[in-house]
C-alpha cells in the first residue's frame, strides 16, 4: 500500500512522545487505583452514596463461615455448594429444591428462603 503524503510519522523522533504518554497514563492509573477498586477497610463513595467499606479477607473469618455452612447449610445445599441436583425443576408444590449457593439469583427463587 502506498504512503500517503502527509500522514507518514516517523517512528525514531514519535517513540519519546509515545513513552511520554504511556509513563503519564501508567502513573494515572496507578494513582486513581485506590479509587477505582477500593481499598480493603476504607470507606467507598459511588456516585456521592457512601456504601460499605470493601471487606478485607480475614482467614478466621472464612474458616468459621466453612464450619458454619458445614454445620447449617450443607445438609441441603450439599457440601461442596453443589444444591440438589434438580435444583431447577419446580416441585410439585411449585417450591424449588436447594440450589447451589454459588448460583445467580434465579427468578422465581426467593433468595435466602432458607
Ligand atoms: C432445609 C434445607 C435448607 C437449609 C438448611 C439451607 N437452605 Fe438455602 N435454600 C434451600 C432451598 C429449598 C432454597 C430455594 C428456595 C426457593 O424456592 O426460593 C434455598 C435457597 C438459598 C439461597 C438462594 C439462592 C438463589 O440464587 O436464589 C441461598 C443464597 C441459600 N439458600 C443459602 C443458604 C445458606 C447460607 C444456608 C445456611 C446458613 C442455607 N441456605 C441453609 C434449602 C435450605
Amino acid at each position: 500500500m502506498a504512503a500517503r503524503p502527509g500522514v507518514a510519522i516517523d517512528v525514531k523522533r514519535a517513540w519519546p512522545v509515545m513513552a511520554l504518554i504511556l509513563g503519564a497514563l501508567l502513573v494515572a492509573a496507578l494513582a486513581l487505583w485506590p479509587r477505582i477498586i477500593g481499598t480493603p477497610g476504607r470507606p467507598v463513595v459511588i456516585g456521592g452514596t457512601a456504601v460499605p467499606p470493601v471487606p478485607t479477607l480475614d482467614a478466621d473469618a472464612v474458616a468459621q463461615g466453612q464450619s458454619l455452612y458445614a454445620q447449617h447449610c450443607a445438609i441441603c445445599h450439599g457440601a461442596h455448594l453443589e444444591g440438589a441436583p434438580n435444583w431447577k425443576e419446580p416441585l410439585p408444590d411449585g417450591a424449588f429444591p436447594p440450589p447451589p449457593t454459588t448460583a445467580p439469583a434465579i427468578p422465581g427463587i426467593t433468595p435466602m428462603a432458607c
